[in-house]
């Protein structure tokens, strides 16, 4: 990898995207040439906004490259060219969860995972709890960007 040549994945679920997924993307795009964030799309996981709907709010709220991917990461990040994968970690449990499924893909396909500490403003955020608080009728204000307050909204009304 050249340094500021190389391209970044950013995968997640994004059901909602986040300030906090805002961050890691934007952070990304700071220290890559190139950042492609892809949207897992699996409706088994029965997820409140489908992936064209997640797709499009990432495309509107980020300068990178929007998609959307079924399968295996390390298949999709061959796909892209991705040189990387970049995700963001709160909590010490996310960090187990982290560091096993970078092991694992780096078995798979030799890719490389670089973990993003979460700013500690934004370590409480998860897409979870914003749906359970829009569903009571609390307010997301400060955890999303106003596009997905308005579809959270929408969708709970
Ligand atoms: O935002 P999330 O839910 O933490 O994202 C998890 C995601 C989509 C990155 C992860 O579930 C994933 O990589 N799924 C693709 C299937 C796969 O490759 N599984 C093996 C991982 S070792």
């Amino acid at each position: 990898m050249t340094q500021g040549m190389a391209t970044a994945l950013c995968p997640g679920s994004f059901d909602p995207p986040t300030n906090g997924h805002l961050d890691v993307i934007e952070r990304a795009e700071q220290i890559f040439a190139r950042v492609v964030v892809s949207v897992i799309d699996n409706p088994a996981k029965e997820p409140l906004f489908d992936a064209a709907q997640r797709v499009s709010m990432l495309s509107d709220l980020t300068d990178s490259s929007v998609d959307s991917f079924g399968g295996l990461l390390v298949d999709h990040a061959r796909d892209v060219g991705a040189d990387v994968v970049v995700k963001g970690v709160r909590t010490v449990e996310d960090f187990e969860a982290e560091m096993q499924m970078a092991h694992m893909n780096r078995r798979l396909s030799g890719v490389e995972t670089l973990l993003m500490p979460a700013a500690p403003e934004l370590g409480h955020i998860s897409s979870s709890l914003v749906k359970e608080i829009a569903r009571l009728g609390g307010s997301v204000a400060d955890l999303v960007p106003p596009a997905v307050e308005t579809a959270l909204k929408e969708r709970f009304e």
